[in-house]
């Protein structure tokens, strides 16, 4: 079985980055066949071009139906065994999800504060405890199931940004693992 991995990043790339360096490493066997985002001038591009893997940019464009349909194309030509959607922050079209293996990393413990503020939610409710998700990608937003999770404390003088920074620390090895364990688990249900 080929172990091919789409990443799909919008933003600073630091997950990316983090799974890129893992399979150059060898602590995930498997190789990122590219990376694909909608943010042309995200710092995930110039991290891609250091780590010298292909960055595909895909921008939003008006024509929402269009850019689901071109964005399936896009994979279908690469033929990933694993989509990983590693803040990418567009919701995937039905076919997309039907199609593709897709997981997601939140950061949050799902189903608590789903969305696109989930550290911020997480705040806001004063939760003393949130964390980060690795779960499958159905169609709803953050609905689906959960394939690891890890606990991080929120403390007393916690901002924001400071409390999603010790957050990611902990989602890149949890994406890192999940995605070694899977796509083992993967090959062995081929044999
Ligand atoms: C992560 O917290 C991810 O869960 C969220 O966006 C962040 C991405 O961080 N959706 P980075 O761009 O990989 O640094």
């Amino acid at each position: 079985m080929s172990r091919n991995i789409l990443i799909l990043a919008s933003g600073t790339g630091s997950l990316a980055e983090a799974i890129i360096v893992a399979t150059q490493s060898g602590e995930i066997s498997g190789n990122v066949i590219g990376v694909l985002t909608d943010q042309p001038d995200a710092q995930v591009v110039a991290k891609c071009a250091v780590l010298e893997i292909p960055i595909i940019t895909h921008p939003m464009s008006s024509d929402r139906k269009s850019w689901d349909s071109e964005l399936f194309l896009i994979a279908q030509s690469l033929n990933p065994s694993l989509v990983v959607s590693a803040g990418f922050m567009r919701i995937l079209a039905p076919e997309f999800i039907s199609t593709f293996k897709v997981i997601n990393s939140h950061p949050a413990l799902l189903p608590k504060f789903p969305g696109a503020h989930a550290v911020r939610d997480a705040l806001a409710a004063k939760a003393s405890v949130t964390g980060a998700t690795i779960h499958w990608v159905d169609s709803g937003i953050d609905t689906g199931k959960v394939i690891a999770q890890q606990e991080v404390q929120v403390l007393a003088d916690d901002t924001e940004a400071v409390l999603h920074e010790r957050i990611k620390i902990v989602e890149r090895g949890l994406i890192v693992a999940t995605i070694s364990d899977l796509l083992s688990s993967m090959e062995n249900s081929d044999e």
